[in-house]
């Protein structure tokens, strides 16, 4: 397992670019299932996850040729089996939004249950409900979700009980090729849900309210193929705005979308930066100053992440003041605490809140990452740490950062993967 080397103190400076959204690649890597037509996908992100549900489609039969700009061509017309097997799922719990377009083509899907894992139990609920109000038998044996339709989905009227990202896109899907109109109530308004209703769209898709808690398909009998270009990842753009508003830098990131993350930018100008937005790039800059404690509580989209929740829990460890984050999404999305207490943070658990009191310095240590986000917590607290901090398990940045160490470099960090 390969581990990351960080010596702190650098001062972040630079431009780096950002890579395509993974959220919004792997719901739309799943949605090219609902087509046999031909599918161009461009600006993936060169990350684990997406290598892994290209993998997943391949057991399935659909063929891809991927380019070296991660550009990638599929064809779904010859699918010979509609299994997401447990060795996959186990190892991406995205996985399950093959579900919804598996059945809504072909009638039948048998899915891994996907577990929970670090950051809470994670069910799939949501998604099996509104896929049973759409008529499909769903049976879980095994260890498998297995459904299946007597013929096409029926359009529903599906008020969601919780707001849910993978259950909205999963819906979505299986109302795409639906018998008639379903509406989603309640639906997750995150943009890679728009991403990925955008890209369904451009299949052949009606769908309004897009970008909205309310939306309304017209179920086609079939999609057909289309070029689609992944939209920025906004969490990676916010991490490495955190990161260098953390050492008091300065930096300017290119092609990314400052309307993705409004919530996260009045965050940082709270806590002291200056922030320039031109229609593809975000320029950050502390000019120097140490920045403030913000105190955040984390809700689904336009509120702000919890995908986001534990960098900012780093700022905030070296922040002037004291603050509380609050994460209301995950129940167990605040681990990454201990870790960053190891590195002399000062915070404290109370329920479901950090109460952060912002120190002077933090002090390298080898920590370990548990999550994908809190990993990245781990870098930015390495990186204004005194000394070497090591961090082990970094597959878990690898599934969600394309060439962290890379872009750090690039910026000014001194951050080094070493196999151990
Ligand atoms: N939930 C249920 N029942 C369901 C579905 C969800 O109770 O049927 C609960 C979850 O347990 C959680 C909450 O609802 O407490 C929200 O979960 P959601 O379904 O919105 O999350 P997700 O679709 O599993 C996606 C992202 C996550 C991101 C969340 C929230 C992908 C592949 N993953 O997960 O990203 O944190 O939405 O925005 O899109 C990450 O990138 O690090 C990551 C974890």
């Amino acid at each position: 397992m390969d581990k990351l080397i960080i010596v702190g103190g650098a001062v972040l400076n630079g431009d780096i670019r950002i890579s395509g959204a993974k959220n919004s690649a792997l719901p739309i890597l799943a949605a090219t299932l609902l087509t046999g037509e031909k599918m161009r996908i461009s600006n993936l992100p060169h990350l684990h996850d997406i290598t892994t549900m290209i993998e997943l489609l391949g057991c399935m039969g659909v063929e891809s040729s991927i380019d070296e700009k991660m550009t990638v061509e599929i064809d779904n017309s010859n699918i010979s089996s509609y299994c997401a097997p447990y060795d996959l799922v186990k190892t991406m719990r995205a996985s399950v939004l093959v579900l919804g377009p598996l059945l809504a083509r072909f009638g039948a899907a048998e899915v891994s249950f996907p577990g929970g894992c670090a950051i809470g139990s994670r069910p799939v609920d949501q998604h099996l409900r509104g896929l049973e109000m759409m008529g499909a038998e769903v049976d879980i044996s095994g260890g498998y979700i297995k459904a299946k339709t007597n013929g096409r989905l029926k359009g529903a009227h599906i008020i969601m009980d919780i707001v849910t990202v993978g259950g909205t896109e999963n819906l979505l899907m299986a109302a795409a090729l639906a018998d008639g109109e379903t509406i989603i109530e309640n639906a997750a308004r995150e943009p890679e849900v728009t991403d990925l209703a955008n890209c369904l769209v451009a299949m052949g898709s009606e769908i309004t309210g897009i970008g909205s808690d309310r939306l309304v398909i017209q179920g086609k009998e079939e999609l057909h193929g289309c070029e689609y270009r992944i939209m920025p990842d906004r969490i990676e753009t916010g991490t490495y705005l955190v990161a260098a508003a953390a050492t008091r830098g300065r930096i300017k990131l290119r092609d990314t979308d400052a309307k993705l993350l409004e919530s996260v930018l009045q965050k940082l100008e709270e806590c002291g930066a200056t922030i320039e937005i031109s229609e593809n790039t975000i320029e950050l800059d502390m000019k120097g100053k140490k920045p403030l404690a913000v105190t955040i509580k984390t809700a689904p989209y336009p509120a702000f992440p919890t995908d986001m929740q534990a960098q900012f829990t780093a700022l905030n460890s070296v922040a002037e003041g004291t603050s509380m984050v609050t994460e209301t999404v995950f129940e167990n999305r605040l681990i990454q605490t201990h870790e960053l207490n190891r590195m002399g943070a000062k915070i404290t658990l109370e329920g479901n809140t950090a109460m952060v009191t912002g120190v002077e310095r933090l002090k390298g240590a080898p920590v370990m990452a548990s999550d994908l986000r809190a990993s990245a917590s781990l870098v930015i607290a390495g990186l204004v740490a005194e000394g070497e901090t090591v961090i082990d398990r970094i597959y878990h940045i690898d599934r969600g950062y394309e060439c962290i160490e890379e872009k750090l470099q690039q910026l000014g960090g001194s951050i080094r993967r070493v196999p151990s």
